[in-house]
């Protein structure tokens, strides 16, 4: 079978990857792919973003699953176009991964399934959104209510910030986010005020055939640029599994209270969930848990070391998911893992995350090993060289008996790499070392 993956990060990567290793895969496209992908034999890059273009190639090209990776396809409707020409593709459809897209319908979603997450108000006149942080006070959090790349969250520590993060989203809209029509028919931009929550986040995925789950390894990421949690929220900065965080009383409630409830909200109001679903879990001291955030994808970077730990094809898993009206083999997927921990440390360009420096080359790439592998995010093949093309460049992926040695081999084989302006976190796992 040829199988076609949707996007050019270090998860698509990691997915295009971990398909080629199946025995029933003859060859993976991945569109548009990265300098990683293009550098591996059984992979092919196709320089095709437009997903009516896509939908063509993979009829013409008899593709017999599209896999997609990033939230920005799926919520422009890549699943439902390819399925009105009856391509198999593994996602959600527009309307399904509004729980990433819309916070506004997500959270709503959440209130009227009694799923639990941070009390919330949603606002687009911008005075009435004043007025409420300064009756909840600070802590207090503010998102734009769109696709916003991991820009569109602000935890505003005080009242200030929280102005300020008020006026960035509504006033100026320099996020290019939240075009819903207003009274008048006009876009506006509007934001989700929510409740702070504290506690430990980890990231929950599974995979969904409509009516069915079946549940992915757990994860924990590393959302801020530097060590020890500091400075500015990133896309990740690394990431590892499983985390210990998610003990099996979390792991249990989570499924009851979150992802079960999910599925079910989503049959009942007409829009059955396909695809892998991502909770953001926050998980108090008393282990109640609730829930930060959907994502309609997986996560990037936590997919890489998922993937690494993976031992089932997982080929065979997305055709169980997307079986048309079976359902029965879906169910009954029980996945199996590599005990190990895998632990991958995200490289990223200087100036990353708001002014990615591109075009610098990287040296000194180590060969895979059956326990690293780097993992391409930002990066492409100009001539001979590999140059740096977007803001996380690497995921050096490790897998260890214990987190510490995980994340040993994983420092190692990134101790040669070296590109101008690399930037990376020296802690990767710290939580679960001290667990
Ligand atoms: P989100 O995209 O909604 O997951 O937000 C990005 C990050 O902001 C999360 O991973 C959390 O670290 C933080 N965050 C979001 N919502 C809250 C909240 N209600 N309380 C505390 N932190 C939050
Ligand atoms: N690593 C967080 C995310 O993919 O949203």
């Amino acid at each position: 079978m040829k199988v076609l993956v949707i996007g050019g990060g270090g998860r698509e990567h990691a997915f295009a990857w971990k398909l080629a290793q199946s025995p029933k895969v003859q060859m993976v496209y991945v569109a548009p792919g990265n300098g990683g992908t293009a550098r591996d034999a059984r992979l092919e890059n196709l320089p095709i973003t437009d997903i009516a273009e896509l939908r063509q190639w993979a009829i013409d090209n008899k593709i017999g699953l599209t896999l997609v990776g990033p939230e920005a396809p799926l919520a422009a409707g890549v699943v439902d176009e390819f399925r009105a020409h009856g391509l198999r593709i593994f996602g959600p459809t527009k309307a399904a991964a509004q729980l990433e897209s819309s916070k506004a319908f997500s959270k709503a979603f959440m209130r009227r399934h009694n799923i639990p997450t941070a009390e919330y108000a949603t606002f687009s006149d911008p005075a009435t959104a004043h007025t409420y942080v300064e009756q909840m006070g600070a802590p207090i959090v503010v998102k734009a209510d769109g696709l916003a790349a991991g820009k569109g969250v602000v935890v505003a520590m005080t009242l200030e910030e929280a102005h300020v993060a008020i006026d960035f989203m509504l006033l100026d809209n320099t996020l290019g986010v939240s075009h819903n029509a207003g009274d008048d028919g006009q876009a506006v931009p509007r934001v989700v005020i929510e409740e702070f929550l504290e506690g430990e986040e980890a990231s929950f995925m599974v995979l969904c055939d409509g009516r069915n789950v079946v549940t992915l390894a757990t994860s924990q990421d590393h959302k801020r640029l530097q060590d020890g949690d500091q400075g500015p929220n990133t896309g990740g900065m690394g990431a590892y599994s499983p985390a210990p965080v998610v003990t099996p009383q979390v792991h249990a409630r989570a499924m009851r209270e979150i992802i079960l409830p999910t599925l079910k909200g989503m049959e009942k109001d007409g829009i059955p969930y396909t695809g892998f679903l991502y909770a953001g879990l926050m998980i108090d001291g008393q282990g109640q848990v609730k829930t930060l955030e959907f994502n309609c994808r997986m996560g990037d970077p936590e997919t890489q070391p998922i993937l690494m730990r993976l031992k089932t094809d997982l080929l065979d898993v997305l055709l169980a998911a997307t079986e048309p009206g079976a359902g029965e083999a879906f169910a009954q997927t029980e996945l199996e893992w590599d005990r190990r921990i895998a632990l991958g440390v995200v490289m990223a360009a200087g100036g990353y995350p708001l002014n990615p420096r591109k075009g610098a080359v990287i040296s000194g790439l180590p060969k895979d090993t059956e326990d690293a592998v780097v993992f391409h995010a930002g990066t492409t093949q100009v001539g001979d060289d590999l140059q740096v093309s977007g803001g996380r460049v690497l995921c050096v992926t490790a897998l260890g008996d214990s987190v510490k040695l995980a994340q040993q081999r994983a420092y190692q084989t990134l101790q040669g790499i070296s590109f101008e302006g690399a930037q990376y976190r020296t802690d990767i796992g710290y939580r679960a070392v001290k667990a």
